[in-house]
């Protein structure tokens, strides 16, 4: 039962995760006002903490459910499957330091807009993001059976 419920939210957090993304990318435009950078600044947070949890479930089954950790340690997938999770991860660390700074900024500026590169920078790293996480699904698909 236990099982069930942990992959149960492993999909769940994954799909709150890629929403989050998509959000982000439709929010971020080169013009935004106070309210419109806040929602992104939200909708950031929301994204790494979905990510954290799609961590944890995620660890959750290599330790105690599904197959069992030699058989996971063992396959090259998986650790391709977890380098594509920590790639994800660390390339959404330097947009989110720049959406909690915009945050600050149109508080203390209310006419603050961001810079329109940095705007581009950020959908591109976006991008990426949904490409890298749209392609570890396949992996885990793999991994379940065998590969
Ligand atoms: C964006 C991140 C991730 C996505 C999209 C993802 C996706 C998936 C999917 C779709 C499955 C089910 C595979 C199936 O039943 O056919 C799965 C299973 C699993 N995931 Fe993830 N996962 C992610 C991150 C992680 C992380 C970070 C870990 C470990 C630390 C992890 C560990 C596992 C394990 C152990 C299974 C069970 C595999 C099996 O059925 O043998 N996942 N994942």
């Amino acid at each position: 039962m236990m099982n069930i419920a942990v992959a149960y939210f492993h999909y769940l957090l994954i799909m709150l995760m890629m929403g989050s993304l998509i959000t982000e990318h439709i929010l971020l435009k080169p013009k935004m006002d106070a309210e419109r950078i806040k929602s992104l600044a939200i909708t950031d947070l929301i994204y790494g903490i979905s990510a954290l949890l799609v961590l944890l479930t995620g660890l959750l089954r290599f330790f105690y459910f599904d197959k069992g950790t030699d058989y996971y340690l063992a396959n090259p997938l998986f650790h391709i499957k977890l380098t594509l999770f920590l790639i994800a991860g660390l390339i959404s660390i330097y947009p989110t330091i720049h959406f909690l700074r915009w945050r600050k900024m149109i508080n203390i500026d209310t006419s603050f807009n961001p810079e329109p590169r940095m705007v581009k920078r950020f959908t591109m790293i976006l991008r990426i993001e949904l490409f890298i996480i749209a392609l570890i699904p396949l992996l885990a698909v793999l991994i379940n059976r065998g590969y």
